[in-house]
């Protein structure tokens, strides 16, 4: 009886050694531990034997089992090793091999188009002042791009042709809006945080407009910055600060203007020094518009869900396009949008050079 268990063992540890790959070795596995194996089998025959044989010859069989086992898994081990070798070796790949040549703006290799460019400048230059960026939705409703900015009924922006309408969700109802500037992310950003919040907004925007200094859709970039203490000196600061990072002038005259917007109060227009006859920016004794600000107005604050009497702040609002042009002297904002590969070429950089801190030094 001990020897034809011997001879079962020898006979499946030596097709468990000659199985090549894991799947013949499964095979060996189905024919020896499977429902209808050869292990099974004698498994199944230990119920009708005597109880005293069964004790002895079931622990065998068990044995020889465990066995099969521990073999089987052994040469698994084996030849998962294999075939991962197999793999690799098939895969391999030189990394000696040099790259190819690879002009940086040259006609094959993509480049960063100047508006993604002030865009990463502005959220790298912001990012270093604690900025981070919010994002709100191109069509708006009505009460964001309006209504909550303090923006009355009546108001000229709101006239069909400044602003894109849509066809209302409706009948009779308000009609939603391409967004004709980044401020209702203003309202989104305080509806949705806590104060103290410090955000920057770039992003697309609307108004029905086209000339060779406008186009009907631009792009702007939004701050807000909300605490309990912020006045007019942190506005001044971060814009002074900004402006002269971002043209790259140390000493760049900026200077506030009384204005007038709805959404705050008081309201500045910042503009820059800059010679008109020239073009230069810097010096010339001319002033140059270059964006709007303001101590967000408290009914802002209140529409938005923030207590006036607790929290106040400041917010701003540029156009990209406008501060690209005048940073590298582009005087038409058409060919922005017009995907002229020579025009690209000329002012578009290159990917391999992000912008860093280190540029606006
Ligand atoms: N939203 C204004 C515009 O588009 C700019 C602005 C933003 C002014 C924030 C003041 C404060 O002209």
């Amino acid at each position: 009886m001990v020897d034809d268990l011997d001879m079962l063992r020898a006979s499946i540890e030596a097709a468990i050694a000659e199985a090549a790959d894991l799947r013949a070795l499964d095979a060996v596995r189905v024919s020896a531990l499977g429902k209808s194996g050869e292990v099974t089998g004698l498994l199944k025959t230990l119920g009708a034997l005597p109880p005293e044989e069964r004790r002895a010859r079931g622990a065998q069989v068990n044995a020889l089992k465990l066995e099969v086992e521990r073999a089987l898994d052994s040469r698994r081990t084996t030849l998962e090793a294999f075939a991962l070798d197999a793999k690799l070796a098939a895969e391999r790949m030189d990394v000696t091999l040099p790259p190819r040549p690879h002009p940086p703006t040259g006609p094959e290799s993509g480049s960063i188009h100047p508006i993604s460019r002030t865009m990463e400048e502005l959220i790298a230059l912001f990012g270093a002042m604690g900025f981070r960026v919010a994002e709100g939705p191109d069509i708006e409703g009505d009460w964001h791009n309006f209504s909550a900015l303090n923006i009355p009924d009546h108001h000229p922006a709101r006239q069909d042709h400044d602003t894109f309408y849509l066809t209302p969700p409706e009948p009779g109802g308000r009609r939603p809006v391409l967004r004709t500037h980044t401020s209702p992310v203003q309202i989104r950003t305080m509806l949705e945080e806590e104060p103290p919040i410090r955000v920057i907004v770039p992003g697309r925007t609307w108004r029905a407009d086209h000339d060779a200094t406008h186009s009907p859709m631009f792009h702007q970039v939004e701050g807000l910055v909300i605490g309990r203490d912020i006045h007019m000196g942190h506005l001044k600061g971060t814009l002074v600060d900004f402006l002269r990072a971002f043209f790259g002038i140390a000493d760049l005259p900026v200077r506030f203007r009384s204005s007038y917007f709805p959404f705050t109060e008081p309201s500045m227009e910042v503009d820059i020094g800059w010679s008109r006859r020239t073009g230069e920016l810097g010096q010339g004794g001319d002033w140059l518009e270059i964006l709007g600000s303001g101590m967000v107005h408290p009914k802002v604050l209140a529409n938005a869900g923030i207590d006036p009497k607790v929290w106040q702040g400041f917010a701003f609002g540029m156009g990209i396009e406008r501060i690209t042009m005048l940073k590298h002297g582009i005087p038409d904002l058409r060919p922005f949008y017009e995907a002229d590969l020579r025009w690209l070429r000329h002012y578009a950089t290159s990917p391999l050079s992000p912008f860093t801190l280190h540029d606006a030094a």
